[in-house]
């Protein structure tokens, strides 16, 4: 029996239809809201969508490790009904012997409805859309961008807060070479009406590029402080984030740095009651295990949102229709 995808037609999430996403900026914010909208729909209605993507199959594509991104993508993809085929280390793949990303994507596209890719090079998901002719979605490329971690952050803010804006966040650690803080801000601030509050140490400040995009809109700012103590107390978010040790030219610069900033019991009572602690994991020092038990504690909360979106975006971008949902236009 041939499989049939009705395809999400008068829903704004049509035009992503065949699109890659390399940064949310590929995503217009009306689209992110109806993302978020639906993401909530499949974790209320698992087997109504179990088999939307029947006959589809996923390449995960992972140059760099990865523990919930690729596993995540893959298990939205199963959750579907659909397949995943790819590789976790290229060293297995023809990589190895010098294949090109441009090459590796023409090939990967004739076996594949959609592919995600991880690389430890900035632009490296984007070459990968160029060349192929299915849906390339980012999963990470160097210090630049991570949009699917946005997408779980924000589904986050939204079930702590029941909004993404009028919130003071928090981002702490290591800001020059974090993708997930840069995705986060520069989507905030196209939803605007968020005050930043950027802490780390000054060898580790926010890219420019990433500052530039704050100023740009009147209805958020930040502040550049290093006292994670100090400034906990104002926050509604504290985003956290690890020293990203592979991105380091130096190691000595890198073992200076990495326990700059510990979250334990103690700061943590010096916070409002409900800020909620975020971290896009993995986390190696930055948070104690002990704020686990904290109610404030989120961050397994976004592991699960990042399996939802991922599910909403997959099933997006192959054009599969979620049964009985209404559209956020249509309420
Ligand atoms: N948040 C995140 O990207 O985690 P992984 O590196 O384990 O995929």
């Amino acid at each position: 029996m041939p499989v049939v995808h009705p395809s999400p037609s008068g829903s704004p999430l049509s035009d992503l239809i065949g699109s890659s996403v390399v940064t949310l900026d590929d995503v217009s914010t009306g689209q992110i809201l109806e993302l978020l909208h639906q993401a909530q729909y499949i974790d209320a209605h698992r087997s109504t969508v179990a088999h939307i993507c029947d006959g589809r199959v996923l390449a995960t594509l992972f140059y760099e490790p990865s523990t919930r991104t690729r596993l995540s993508f893959e298990t939205a993809m199963l959750r579907l009904g659909g397949q995943v085929i790819g590789f976790a280390g290229a060293q297995l793949s023809s990589v190895s012997k010098g294949e090109s990303i441009s090459d590796t994507l023409k090939t990967v596209s004739n076996y594949v409805d959609v592919v995600a890719i991880r690389h430890p090079k900035e632009g490296a998901a984007l070459v990968a859309s160029r060349a192929a002719t299915v849906p390339v979605i980012n999963a990470g490329d160097g210090g630049h961008m991570h949009p699917t971690q946005t997408l779980a952050d924000l589904a986050t803010l939204e079930s702590r807060f029941g909004r993404i804006t009028d919130l003071t966040i928090g981002l702490c650690g290591d800001l020059t070479f974090g993708r997930t803080v840069h995705s986060l801000i520069e989507t905030l601030c196209r939803f605007g009406h968020v005050r930043f509050v950027l802490i780390s140490p000054p060898e580790l400040r926010t890219p420019r590029y990433v500052l530039d995009r704050i100023d740009a809109n009147p209805t958020c700012s930040y502040t550049e402080v290093d006292d994670l103590t100090a400034a906990i107390g104002d926050l509604d978010v504290l985003y956290m984030t690890r020293v990203q040790k592979e991105r380091f030219f130096n190691e000595d610069d890198y073992l200076r740095l990495r326990d700059t900033y510990i979250l334990d019991e103690d700061k943590l009572r010096l916070s409002k009651p409900h800020m909620a602690v975020m971290h896009p994991l993995p986390r190696v020092n930055e948070i104690a295990a002990e704020v686990d038990r904290d109610p404030r504690a989120a961050y397994f909360e976004q592991v699960k949102n990042g399996m939802l979106m991922r599910m909403a975006l997959e099933s997006a971008v192959v054009g599969d229709a979620l049964p009985g949902y209404e559209p956020l236009e249509a309420k």
